[in-house]
C-alpha cells in the first residue's frame, strides 16, 4: 500500500511528465513551423516517451493500491528564438526533472518504501540518458552556429529517431 505522502508525490510526478510531453509537443509545432521536420520528428518521439513515463507512474500508483488524481497541465512556451534556444530549454527542463526524480528517491528512502525505490531506479538511469542525449544535441547546435548546411545535416540525423519502449522496464 502506497503511503499518502508518496502517493501525492507520484501524482505530482504524473503531472510533471504530462507537462514534459506537452512542452515537447509545443516544440514539435515550433520545429514544424520553421520546416525542420527532422527535429520535429525527434520531438514527436520525445512526446511519446514522456507519455510513457507518465503512464509508468500511473500504473505503479494503481499497482500499489493508491489513487491517481489528475491536475491541470500548465501552458508551455510556444516559440523559441532558435533551435539552440529550444534545446537549451530542453536540457534545463530535463535537469529539473532529474531533480524531481532524485527528490522522489530521497522520499522513498526516508519512508523505507523499498518497492518505490526499486521502481524509481529505472527513472534515475533514464534521466542520465536523457540529459546525455539532449546535451549532445546542444553541443552540436553550438558547433553549427549559423551554418545552414550543418543544420540541415543535423535535421536529417534527428529525423531518424523513432520511439521504442525499452523491454523489461517496470510498469509494462
Ligand atoms: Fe520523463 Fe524527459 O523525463
Amino acid at each position: 500500500m502506497l503511503k499518502k505522502t508518496m502517493q501525492q508525490a507520484m501524482n505530482d510526478q504524473i503531472n510533471a511528465e504530462m507537462y514534459s510531453s506537452y512542452l515537447y509537443l509545443s516544440m514539435e509545432a515550433y520545429f514544424q513551423s520553421i520546416s525542420l521536420n527532422g527535429f520535429a520528428a525527434w520531438m514527436r518521439a520525445q512526446v511519446q516517451e514522456e507519455l510513457m513515463h507518465a503512464m509508468k507512474f500511473y500504473d505503479f500508483v494503481h499497482e500499489r493500491g493508491g489513487q491517481v488524481t489528475l491536475e491541470s497541465i500548465a501552458k508551455p512556451d510556444t516559440t523559441w528564438s532558435s533551435p539552440l534556444n529550444a534545446f537549451e530549454a530542453v536540457l534545463k527542463h530535463e535537469q529539473h526533472v532529474t531533480s524531481l526524480i532524485n527528490d522522489l528517491v530521497d522520499l522513498a528512502i526516508s519512508e523505507k518504501d523499498h518497492a518505490s525505490n526499486i521502481f524509481l531506479q529505472w527513472f534515475v538511469t533514464e534521466q542520465v540518458e536523457e540529459e546525455a542525449s539532449v546535451g549532445e544535441v546542444v553541443e552540436k547546435l553550438r558547433l553549427i552556429q549559423d551554418n545552414p548546411s550543418g543544420l540541415f545535416m543535423l535535421d536529417a540525423e534527428m529525423g531518424k529517431r523513432t520511439f521504442s519502449v525499452t523491454p523489461g522496464t517496470p510498469g509494462e
